[in-house]
């Protein structure tokens, strides 16, 4: 199996392969375990710790290093903006986006996408247009960018920075198509893909008495109440530029939990980096069960955008103290402040079932092809064989881990092996408690047959592959996501 050429192998270690958690989804503590790497530490309470980064700074080895080792989220900073990707009317450049993505992805790490709708870093041509053209334009670049990530991320910022620091909305040409901009930007990204969680992306929103805050609040709440889809607020938390930490940051994130969306520190850099504000604010994040995660803007101080403030968490290739007390932090929070979703775990823990089938269903995702696993054509007849397909958020792509370890569908349907031995095929069947039904959810990645103990398995990465079972060998291809 080891020789099959098509398979990546594993990259050791720094590879931490993710699964995410299912909904409200528990998971078993490794409780006498401090992980050494930010990303392994955040994914103990099911959070993940991401960095952005840069395409032209993957040559550099030393930073590649870094990222690799560490993070297990990554975002795009500026490779999968409006200018970037749609220079032109028409005509989408996704390759810088997609060498983070592959890189991202290719080390087991999710993607975070930033940002399709911003009155910065916007193609030339949209400073030409206004109005219903621009409006246009809006929707089409979200739709053109959104069908080419489709099924392959876990958050999309789709509205960028649109208030004011007195609450009231920032006078952009995207504004001034008319006050329903943002809601359409988040109706049309749900339509494009609708697995992918859709954030709301800002920053001085941290301190919970600030205008800004408030107004942002208040459009929040207002989408809520009117069933405008969005899914989670990020919180950038650049304590840069004279900004700093406030007392009432927690207040901040269980307040927006609290209208029913999750939280993220999504650009966190810290002047000076200090130790204390970076305590603060990833403790912040692990004492609200809604915050799924914190991403910093970068890896070393000398990739920030405020480089002169040393504000990041690496100085060259060496930890910073700031680095330590984030880590310890991370380290600490307990297992009952796994936050709903989006996060990866460490390799040691299994996920464990959910309580009476009660979680939420979820996703399959591949993580060598970042496609899910899918029931061809919705069929609800037994022994039809799963395949992967791209992830489309329908009912056939639905699974639910059930307490009895069963991965279920339609809710009657379950994941079952048709034998015990290599290659043996993965199929539907109705629910019958026999242990070829039943799956081990593992935290490296993998899912393990019960009966066989043989690994959730698929020889390619396109449409229609075939899952099939195999002795279990550490490669991609047999690791999945539970999302
Ligand atoms: O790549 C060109 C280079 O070819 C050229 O020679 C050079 C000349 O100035 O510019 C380079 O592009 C710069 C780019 O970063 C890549 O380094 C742009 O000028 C510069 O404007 C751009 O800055 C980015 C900034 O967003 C733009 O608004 C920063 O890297 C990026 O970190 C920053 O990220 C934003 C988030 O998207 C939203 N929140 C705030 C955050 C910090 O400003």
């Amino acid at each position: 199996m080891a020789a099959r050429p098509r398979i990546r192998a594993l990259l050791g270690g720094a590879l931490a392969a993710g699964v995410a958690v299912i909904g409200a989804m528990a998971m078993i503590p490794d409780a006498n375990a401090a992980a050494s790497t930010l990303g392994a530490a955040a994914a103990q309470s099911g959070r993940y710790f991401g960095t952005a980064i840069a395409a032209s700074r993957l040559g550099d080895s030393a930073y590649t290093t870094i990222a690799a080792r560490e993070f297990n989220m990554v975002t795009a900073e500026n490779e999968m903006k409006p200018d970037a990707t749609e220079p032109q009317r028409g005509q989408f450049n996704f390759s810088s986006g997609d060498q983070i993505y592959n890189w991202a992805t290719q080390r087991g790490m999710k993607v975070r996408g930033h940002t399709l709708a911003w009155h910065s870093q916007q193609p030339s041509w949209w400073g030409g247009i206004s109005g219903s053209s621009l409006r246009q334009a809006m929707i089409d670049h979200i739709n053109g960018v959104m069908a080419h990530y489709k099924g392959k991320l876990a958050y999309w910022d789709v509205v960028n920075e649109a208030y004011n620091e007195d609450g009231s909305r920032r006078n952009s040409n995207l504004q001034q198509t008319g006050n329903d901009w943002i809601e359409v930007a988040f109706r049309t990204a749900r339509n494009a893909d609708p697995s992918v969680k859709l954030c709301y992306n800002d920053y001085n929103i941290e301190n919970w008495s600030y205008a800004k805050t408030q107004g942002v609040y208040r459009m929040i709440q207002d989408f809520k109440s009117r069933g405008v889809p969005i899914d989670c607020v990020g919180l950038q938390t650049h304590f840069t530029g004279g900004s700093s930490l406030p007392s009432n940051f927690q207040t901040t994130l269980s307040s927006f939990a609290a209208l029913g969306v999750d939280v993220a520190l999504t650009e966190v850099d810290v002047t000076n980096a200090s130790t204390t504000q970076y305590a603060g604010l990833t403790q912040a994040c692990m004492n609200v069960s809604r915050c799924v995660g914190i991403t910093v803007w970068g890896v070393r101080d000398q990739d920030s955008w405020r480089s002169s403030e040393n504000p990041l968490l690496f100085s060259g290739s060496n930890k910073k103290a700031a680095y330590t007390s984030v880590l310890n932090a991370l380290n600490a929070a307990g297992p009952t402040t796994s936050p709903t979703g989006g996060g990866t775990q460490s390799p040691t823990p299994t996920t464990s079932p959910t309580s009476g089938g009660g979680g939420g269903a979820g996703r399959i995702v591949g993580a060598q092809s970042g496609r899910c696993v899918d029931v061809p054509n919705a069929s609800q007849t037994n022994g039809t064989r799963v395949q992967l397909y791209d992830c489309n958020g329908q009912s056939n792509q639905q699974w639910t881990y059930t307490s009895s370890k069963q991965l279920q569908i339609y809710g009657s349907r379950c994941l079952d092996a048709a034998g015990s031995g290599n290659g043996a095929a993965v199929q539907i069947y109705s629910c019958n408690g026999q242990t070829n039904q039943q799956w081990n959810v593992n935290s490296n990645g993998t899912i393990t047959g019960v009966q066989s103990g043989r690994c959730l398995d698929v020889w390619g990465t396109g449409n229609g592959q075939q899952i099939q079972i195999y002795d279990c060998n550490g490669q991609a291809n047999q690791r999945f996501s539970l999302s």
